[in-house]
Order: structure tokens, then C-alpha cells, then sequence
């Protein structure tokens, strides 16, 4: 595994390693030196400045791993037609058609996403526990397989099998490429027809994707943490918007937004130079502020990210959470069994089995 990593995710899992009078911390030894950044000013400066870009996440998951570019072409695909790794104007103008798809999308999710949740929890056994994990997994693979179905209007069983855990699981092993790389073929060969059939614009292919792939680990992680916590939300009642957003302040589940620097700048005094790669974790960041008594309202989350990159679905996550903590706590007849799960921050926050 990349030094670079090993060090983030000790970091990550270490926060007494960091620096409490400082505002980041360098990774290597490279010059310039790879920076984790955990101020919270200095890390909204750098998300909202156009003189960093994304990092290429992609590339440096095909050095780690000694693929060939070229090797992955779906996957490669998936990145460069997505928001992900553009910046600019191209980025803009991929933006503005994804988020047209996107409230779309969420208006038809108010419409549907009750009866859904009623279904799912009715249609769980009463008396025998079930395990956190596979409650969450079902809820919400099927819920993102809802939100496409509708969308495309077809059946759930029309769509394809999609890959799990696209994203999160390229850095940094990136295990099972080829599989994924087949498998997320064959889910764009069955969109193409799907959208073909409806004289649905090609392109609307990769956002489609975006929507059951980029969700779908934070999402699982979120619930699931919630889910085996003593205080989780659905022993609080009804949860509102900003009861949600705390809580997605308090999970953090994507551990490492990544940026390079494209040209020359100076934020909150300090100066980048082009090339330096940089690491902002909401996680950190968070702690980190409410070690120094900043202020913690929803708004001052960085768990959806901030700036042109801020996390489109996140209107969408805190709707899915409402309710699947919500409808959780109508359902007497659900037992849940929590046991022998951890948590560990890999760049994401993980669930393991206990040994
Ligand atoms: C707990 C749930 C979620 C969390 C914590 C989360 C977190 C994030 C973060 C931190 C970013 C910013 C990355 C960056 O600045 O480089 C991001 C971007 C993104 N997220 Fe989410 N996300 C979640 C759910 C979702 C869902 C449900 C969707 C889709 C329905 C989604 C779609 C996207 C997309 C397309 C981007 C890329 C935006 C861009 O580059 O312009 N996310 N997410």
C-alpha cells in the first residue's frame, strides 16, 4: 500500500498525532510537500478556490496498482464523464445538467419514498434479529435501484447489476478491477438500451451512474453507524433536517476530499505552489473545530464537502436518512442485531466483523 495512505489513515484514526496550535500537517517528504489540511478556514479556502483542482484520483489509483491507463475503460470513462475529476467551465456545464436530473430525481423521491420504506420494514421477519448490516444494505440498495427505476420509468427488475463500492474502494488496493470494470460495462451497455427505447439522450447514461455509485458506501457507512450507535437517531424520535445534518457532522463518512494545486495561491496566508497535493478530511476538520469552540451548527459541516465539488446528493441523503431512522422506529417488529461490529476510517469510514 502507498506510504502516503498508511499515513493518512493513521492520522485519521490517531487524531492526538495532530498538531492542535496548527492548521495541517505534511504527509511526506516530497517538495512540495503533501499537506493534510484540518483548519477549518484554511480547508473552506482551498475547496472554494479555482486555483486547486480535484486530485487525480483515478491516475494515482492505476499507479498504485500498476494498471495501465487505458486498461479500465468504462471506469475510466465514468470519471472523465462525471463531475468528479473535470474543473471550469467543462465542470460548470456537467453540473448544471447533473443537478436538473438530480432535483428530478428528488421530487420523485418524495412521492415514493415512504411507501417504500413501509414495504421494506414490513416485509422483515418479526422475532428474528436481523443483522445491521444487511437491513442497511437492503434499504438502500434497493432504494437507489428505486430511484433509477423511476427515473427511467422501468421496472427495478429492467436495471442491471451495478458494482459495489466503485469509488471508495480504488485507493488505495483497488481490488477486483476487471471484475468491476465488466460488471460497470454491462450496466452502461443496459442503460444505453434502457435510454435508447425512451429517446433519452446517450449522455444521461453517466449521470444515471452517479446516482446508485456515488452514494451508495457513505450512505451504507452513515446508517449503518448510526444504526449500531446507543444514541442513534431513531431512539430520538422524529428526525428533522437539521437533526440530520448533525448527524451526517457527526459521522462524516467520506474521510479524505483530495485537491491539487493548478497554479500559484495564497489562502489564509498560506502559500501553494502548482503540483502540491492536498487532503482535507470533514472528519478532523470537524473535531478539530469543536476542540477550538468554533461553532457547530449543520452549516458548518464539511461532510458533503464545499465549493464547486460540494456534494450534489446530499439533499437526497439527509431525505433517506429521515427515513430510514424514521420508519426504523415504527417498526416494534424489527429486531436488530448489532453485534461484533468496529469502525475504522480508510479513507472512509468502515465497518469490520469482530474476530
Ligand atoms: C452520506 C452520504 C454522502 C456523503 C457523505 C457524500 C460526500 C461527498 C463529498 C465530500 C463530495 C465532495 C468531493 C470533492 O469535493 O472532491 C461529494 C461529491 C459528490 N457526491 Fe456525494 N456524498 C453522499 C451521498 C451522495 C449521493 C446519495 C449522491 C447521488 C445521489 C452523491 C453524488 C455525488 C456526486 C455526483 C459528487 C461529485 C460532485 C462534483 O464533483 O461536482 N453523493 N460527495
Amino acid at each position: 500500500m502507498n506510504t502516503i495512505f498508511l499515513t493518512l489513515q493513521r492520522l485519521l484514526n490517531q487524531r492526538e498525532l495532530l498538531d492542535p496550535a496548527q492548521r495541517y500537517v505534511s504527509i511526506d517528504d516530497l517538495s512540495p510537500a503533501t499537506l493534510l489540511v484540518y483548519d477549518p478556514a484554511l480547508a473552506h479556502a482551498l475547496l472554494k478556490s479555482d486555483a486547486v483542482i480535484p486530485a487525480d484520483l483515478l491516475g494515482s489509483s492505476l499507479e498504485v496498482s500498476r494498471t495501465p491507463a487505458g486498461a479500465v475503460p468504462t471506469i475510466e470513462s465514468f470519471f472523465s464523464q462525471t463531475p468528479l475529476l473535470n474543473h471550469g467551465e467543462v465542470h460548470r456545464e456537467m453540473r448544471k445538467h447533473l443537478m436538473l436530473r438530480y432535483r428530478h430525481v428528488q421530487a420523485l423521491m418524495e412521492s415514493w419514498l415512504d411507501s417504500y420504506s413501509v414495504q421494506y420494514f414490513d416485509s422483515l421477519e418479526a422475532g428474528s434479529a436481523i443483522r445491521a448490516d444487511a437491513l442497511v444494505s437492503g434499504y438502500v440498495n434497493g432504494l437507489l435501484r428505486q430511484m433509477l427505476a423511476c427515473e427511467l420509468e422501468c421496472s427495478v427488475s429492467q436495471l442491471p447489476a451495478f458494482p459495489d463500492n466503485l469509488i471508495f474502494e480504488f485507493l488505495p488496493r483497488f481490488r477486483d478491477l476487471k471484475i468491476r470494470e465488466a460488471e460497470l460495462h454491462a450496466a452502461v451497455q443496459s442503460l444505453y438500451q434502457l435510454l435508447g427505447e425512451r429517446n433519452r439522450p446517450m449522455d444521461d447514461v453517466w449521470v444515471l451512474l452517479t446516482l446508485v455509485i456515488m452514494g451508495h458506501q457513505p450512505l451504507l457507512s452513515a446508517l449503518l453507524y448510526g444504526l449500531t450507535r446507543h444514541d442513534g437517531p431513531h431512539r430520538h424520535g422524529a428526525l428533522s433536517n437539521d437533526d440530520a445534518e448533525l448527524f451526517f457532522r457527526a459521522v462524516a463518512p467520506v474521510d479524505v476530499i483530495s485537491r491539487q494545486v493548478e497554479r500559484e495561491v495564497c489562502l489564509e496566508g498560506v502559500n501553494f505552489v502548482p503540483g502540491q497535493v492536498l487532503y482535507v478530511s470533514p472528519h478532523l476538520l470537524h473535531l478539530h473545530s469543536d476542540s477550538l469552540g468554533l461553532p457547530g451548527p449543520p452549516e458548518r459541516s464539511m461532510t458533503f464537502g464545499m465549493g464547486p465539488h460540494a456534494c450534489p446528493g446530499r439533499k437526497i441523503s439527509v431525505l433517506v436518512t429521515q427515513a430510514f431512522f424514521n420508519h426504523l422506529a415504527q417498526a416494534s417488529h424489527v429486531l436488530v442485531d448489532t453485534a461484533g461490529i468496529r469502525w475504522t476510517r480508510e479513507l472512509m469510514l468502515i465497518h469490520k466483523e469482530m474476530t
